[in-house]
Parts: structure tokens; C-alpha cells; sequence
């Protein structure tokens, strides 16, 4: 069992002749136990800060972090049952493999037939058995990572903290080495917490996702739900690849139908008719100012959609068109607006060319521009 709660946690570093920094803002967030945890937001949002804390290497300036229950706050790291792999591996060079391994437990006094038996164990685990009498100079970057991982294992902790262990890799190994790391925790069944900037790894990774910004946690959800339901402006432009189109207005009423009125000054507005989930929303904001979320995906060629809902089609130029194969991106521009539609591969389009759309409203969001939460 290790289910992490974290209260009120605050993070203010000192700063000569300031007020501090303030990295974490009074954070609550509770990593069930066995739950892998991502946390993704922007450089210099906290992340790294709040692991630390939690890992002990950090004093804390507020609030209370538990482990099944217990306070942690001023346990000194080594007593806290937990193992910590960093970006960079910190492998020790003059070791071996095998003594890199082993080094953790030593410091604990594990006996050796105990210390063996686990490194053999970690090394099966991992595929690294062969590379076990290597220095870490004599590994490939992968190899490397694996070792770090394999640090972490081999003392069996309660909770496993990863700081973007993957960000070293190239490209096709972080992919290969992310459901690794997937695999591991089923195997495992321990509590992980994961920090991230990529977002394909957050939404491939994650039990559930915890988007921070400025010190403050923006969303924690499942990664579909955060996809399909971002809290706010915040979310739904961070979560999603292209991310999600923003278009600036008002709502207007048009006999019993509620519509959402491109802000436009030069050519005619873009009017979309607003379904009945979206009109409740917006009811009561009738003349008021809202922004219009709709992902890539649900702009389409009108050409491609059988029955597009009234009042719920366009005109616009295509600026650019990216064909990615399977799929097509177009950079489209409404007269006030650029957006991004992500249509089916195949079809040909010619820059500058007119093109009808439709906004497929189902999984389209209004927010507030003051507050910029979304509207429910
Ligand atoms: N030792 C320190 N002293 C002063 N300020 C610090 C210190 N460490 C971090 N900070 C500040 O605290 C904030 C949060 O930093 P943190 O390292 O937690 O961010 P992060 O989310 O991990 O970013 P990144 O994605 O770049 O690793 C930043 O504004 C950073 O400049
Ligand atoms: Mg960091």
C-alpha cells in the first residue's frame, strides 16, 4: 500500500531582497495507491519542485505531504520509502553496472546474498543481465536509462518518482522505453508519479493526468476526460496535438436559436448555430463575450459530412495545407481567425483555395474569456 496525499503544499524559494519564489502555490492532490500519476505543464511550472519535495531532497515551506497516512514533511529522504529517477541518470561512472545496482542497497546494509539475488532479479526484469560487469560509459543511452530504472526497482519502494527520465532519449527509444516504463508499473503494482513535458507520453502514461501552471494545478483527470473535458482555456490549449482552435465573439439569438458570432470587423463574421448542449451552456450570455473551443478534428471538409447540422458550415481560406498522410492539416483563416482542421489523407487542396467547412459541435466547448473556464 501507498497512497500519496498531498495538502496545501507550498513552495517559496528565497530570493535576495525579494519576496521569494513562489514555485508552488498551495497544491492539493491525492496518487491513489498503485496509480500512475503524470504531471505535465509548462517549464517552470513546479513540477520538478514538487517531486522534490516529496522526495525529501526539498524543504517544504507549507502543507502536509502523507504516505498512508503517515506525515512525511520532515522524514529524512533515505526513511522515506522512495526511489527517484532523474533525467539525468546520475549513474556513478567509476561502478560497474552490477555495483551501480547494488549501491543502494549496500548503503542500507542488506546482506549479500540478499543484494544479489535482487540485482539478478532487476537484471532479468530489465534485460540488462548481460551488461552487468559494464561501466556506464560502455552503455547506450537506453542502457543507461534502464540502469537508472533499474537503481529504483531493485530497492523495492513504495512510491517511484520519475523527473522526465525519457527526455535523453532520441525519439524512437523514448517510445519503446515509455511502454517499458508502462509495463513495468503493471508488473510492479507500486504508486508512480511522473513528470513530463510531452504530452503523447501524459496521455499514453497516465492512470490519471495532473496539468499544472504557475505553481497552481489547473485539471486532474483521466486522460480522455481531460481531453474531452478541459476545466479551462489553459487545458484545452495544452492537451491535444494540433492543439484545440480558439475563436473569439458573441453569443447572439436568432429566433429560439442561440449562435456564436465570430468577432470580426473586416468581413462578414463567422456564424455558427449552436446545438442544444452548447445553447444551454450559453444561455443567460446572450450579448456577452465567450470563446469557442473546437479541436482540429471536428472541422471538416463539408464535402466528406453526410448531414451537417444548419447553420453550422462556412467559408474560409485554406492558407496552408500539410498532408501527413493518413491525415491532412489544414491552416484555414475565417477573415479574423486562423484555425487548424485535420481532415482525412488523400484529397488534394490548393493553398489560397475557398473551402466549405462544418464544426461538428459535439465535442466543441464555449469558456469564459474573464475567467476562461469552460462553460457547463
Ligand atoms: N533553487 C531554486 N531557487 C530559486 N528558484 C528556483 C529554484 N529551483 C527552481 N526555482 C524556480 O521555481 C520554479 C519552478 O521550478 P521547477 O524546477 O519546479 O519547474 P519545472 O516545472 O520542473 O520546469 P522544467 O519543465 O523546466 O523542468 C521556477 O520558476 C524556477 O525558476
Ligand atoms: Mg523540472
Amino acid at each position: 500500500m501507498a497512497k500519496v496525499v498531498i495538502e496545501q503544499l507550498v513552495k517559496i524559494y528565497p530570493e535576495k531582497g525579494g519576496p521569494g519564489v513562489r514555485a508552488v502555490n498551495s497544491i492539493d492532490l491525492t496518487i491513489e495507491d498503485r496509480e500512475f500519476m503524470v504531471l505535465v505543464g509548462p517549464s517552470g511550472c513546479g513540477k520538478s519542485t514538487t517531486l522534490r519535495m516529496i522526495a525529501g531532497l526539498e524543504e517544504i515551506s507549507g502543507g502536509t505531504i502523507r504516505i498512508d497516512g503517515r506525515v512525511i514533511n520532515t522524514v529524512a529522504p533515505k526513511d522515506r520509502d522512495i526511489a527517484m529517477v532523474f533525467q539525468n541518470y546520475a549513474l556513478y561512472p567509476h561502478m560497474s553496472v552490477r555495483d551501480n545496482l547494488a549501491f543502494g542497497l549496500k548503503l542500507r546494509r542488506f546482506p549479500a546474498a540478499e543484494i544479489d539475488q535482487r540485482v539478478r532479479e532487476v537484471a532479468l526484469l530489465l534485460g540488462i543481465e548481460p551488461l552487468l560487469d559494464r561501466k556506464p560509459k560502455a552503455l547506450s543511452g537506453g542502457q543507461r536509462q534502464r540502469v537508472a530504472v533499474g537503481r529504483a526497482i531493485v530497492r523495492k519502494p513504495k512510491v517511484f518518482l520519475f523527473d522526465e527520465p525519457l527526455s535523453n532519449l532520441d525519439a524512437k527509444l523514448r517510445v519503446t522505453t515509455r511502454t517499458e516504463i508502462s509495463k513495468l508499473h503493471a508488473r510492479l503494482g507500486a504508486t508512480m508519479l511522473y513528470v513530463t513535458h510531452d504530452q503523447v507520453e501524459a496521455m499514453t502514461m497516465g492512470d490519471r493526468i495532473c496539468v499544472m501552471k504557475d505553481g497552481d494545478i489547473m485539471q486532474v483527470a483521466p486522460p480522455l476526460e481531460l481531453y474531452r473535458r478541459p476545466a479551462n482555456l489553459f487545458v484545452a490549449g495544452f492537451i491535444g496535438s494540433p492543439p484545440m482552435n480558439f475563436l473569439h465573439g458573441t453569443i447572439e439569438s436568432a429566433g429560439a436559436q442561440l449562435v456564436f458570432v465570430e468577432r470580426n470587423t473586416a468581413a462578414a463574421p463567422l456564424r455558427i448555430a449552436l446545438d442544444e448542449r452548447l445553447s444551454t451552456r450559453a444561455a443567460g450570455r446572450i450579448g456577452q463575450p465567450v470563446v469557442f473551443g473546437i479541436r482540429p478534428e471536428d472541422v471538416n471538409d463539408a464535402l466528406t459530412v453526410s448531414a451537417p447540422a444548419p447553420g453550422t458550415t462556412a467559408e474560409v481560406t485554406i492558407e496552408v495545407s500539410e498532408p501527413m498522410g493518413a491525415e491532412t492539416y489544414l491552416y484555414l483563416h475565417s477573415g479574423a481567425h486562423a484555425f487548424i482542421a485535420r481532415v482525412r489523407g488523400g484529397a488534394a487542396f490548393d493553398s489560397t483555395e475557398r473551402l466549405k467547412v462544418v464544426f461538428q459541435l459535439e465535442n466543441a466547448h464555449l469558456f469564459d474569456p474573464l475567467t476562461e473556464r469552460a462553460l457547463s
